[in-house]
């Protein structure tokens, strides 16, 4: 067998192999990927301690931005115009 052909031969195993591949990733995400699980929820509470609240607020209103994404574009202008937007407030 010449080289080409001996080549060539491993091309087409290779893209075979890749097809397979392909179509076997294809039908497992086709068939799972809309799955379910039963899994507890976690217990979780509101903390009434003033000191967690307090650092909260902060984490919420400051450096974890927040109100970014969870204000309306009225609400993001009036908070702007009240304050001086350069200005990284502790509250
Ligand atoms: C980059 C934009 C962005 C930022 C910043 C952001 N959120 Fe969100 N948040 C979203 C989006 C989008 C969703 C809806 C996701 C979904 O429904 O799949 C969401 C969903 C939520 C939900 C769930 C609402 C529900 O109906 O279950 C809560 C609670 C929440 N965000 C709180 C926060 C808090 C607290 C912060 C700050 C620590 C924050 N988000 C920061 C974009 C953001």
């Amino acid at each position: 067998m010449s080289v080409r052909k001996y080549v060539m031969r491993g091309v087409a195993i290779l893209a075979a192999l890749l097809a397979v591949a392909g179509s076997a990733i294809g039908l497992y995400v086709f068939r799972t990927w809309d799955r379910s699980w039963d899994a507890p929820l976690p217990v979780i509470h509101a903390s009434t301690d003033p000191e967690v609240i307090r650092r909260d607020e902060y984490l919420v209103r400051g450096p974890a931005h927040c109100a970014a994404c969870h204000t309306s574009k009225d609400e993001a202008q009036a908070a702007a115009a009240s304050t001086s937007s350069t200005q990284c407030r502790r509250r």
